[in-house]
């Protein structure tokens, strides 16, 4: 491949220590309409509020310039979760907290982000953020379940294109029956229960 990784002079750990947080990748999957990117908004400021910088990736962004040669096939579906996999890693490299939202249908691709983070030491939370098509398709926000039940989208996840529950997240969270807050709640608590964010200390630096 005559491709040879540069190192640099200061590492993932001397930028954690000068942020003075642990980064981590957590990624929101399920879909549209289930919650994920409301989720991430309020755990942004959240996480703002206790002094930690994190960063979103969302779908529909990403899908406007790094992804935006990509559609909703299967095989676009994939290549954009790499796509988005890797730069996750590279901000957690920065050692920012990465929020991450993406439909990510495929347990395949949710796995393969998962190893790409932990083969090289890096933190990963899988969220299942869980709602009944029914119910996403009752708030339908974007007024794209209508659409594709009048034909107009096609490949539409839930209605005319698969989502793979995932199996064992590591939280799991069922946005039909809890509020907003209490599923930031729920993730910070995992945070600190984690060691990966102490409240009103310092965080324990991944080396
Ligand atoms: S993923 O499947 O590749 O993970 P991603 O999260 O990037 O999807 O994009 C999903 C967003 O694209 C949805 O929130 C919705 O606004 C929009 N979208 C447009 N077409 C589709 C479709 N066929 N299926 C699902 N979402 C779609």
């Amino acid at each position: 491949m005559n491709i040879s990784p540069q190192q640099g002079e200061v590492s993932r750990a001397d930028r954690q220590a000068l942020l003075n947080q642990t980064s981590v990748t957590i990624w929101f999957t399920g879909i549209s309409g289930a919650g994920k990117s409301s989720i991430a908004i309020a755990l942004e400021k959240a996480l703002h509020t206790l002094n930690r910088v994190s960063y979103r990736l969302d779908g529909d962004n990403l899908r406007l310039g790094l992804s935006k040669n990509l559609g909703f096939s299967e095989t676009d579906r994939s290549e954009n979760i790499r796509r988005v996999g890797e730069v996750a890693k590279l901000i957690s490299d920065v050692g920012v907290i990465v929020l991450s939202s993406f439909i990510s249908p495929y347990a395949v691709d949710r796995n393969m982000v998962r190893k790409l983070h932990e083969d090289s030491g890096f933190r990963f939370i899988e969220v299942y953020v869980d709602c009944s098509v029914t119910e996403a398709e009752r708030r339908d926000p974007k007024g794209l379940y209508r659409k594709a039940r009048a034909g107009e989208i096609e490949n539409f996840t839930g209605v005319s294109h698969p989502y793979e529950v995932p199996i064992e997240p590591d939280i799991h969270l069922h946005t039909e029956n809890s509020t907003i807050e209490g599923e930031v709640s729920t993730i910070i608590d995992y945070l600190v229960a984690e060691k990966i964010i102490n409240i009103g200390g310092t965080d324990e630096i991944v080396r």
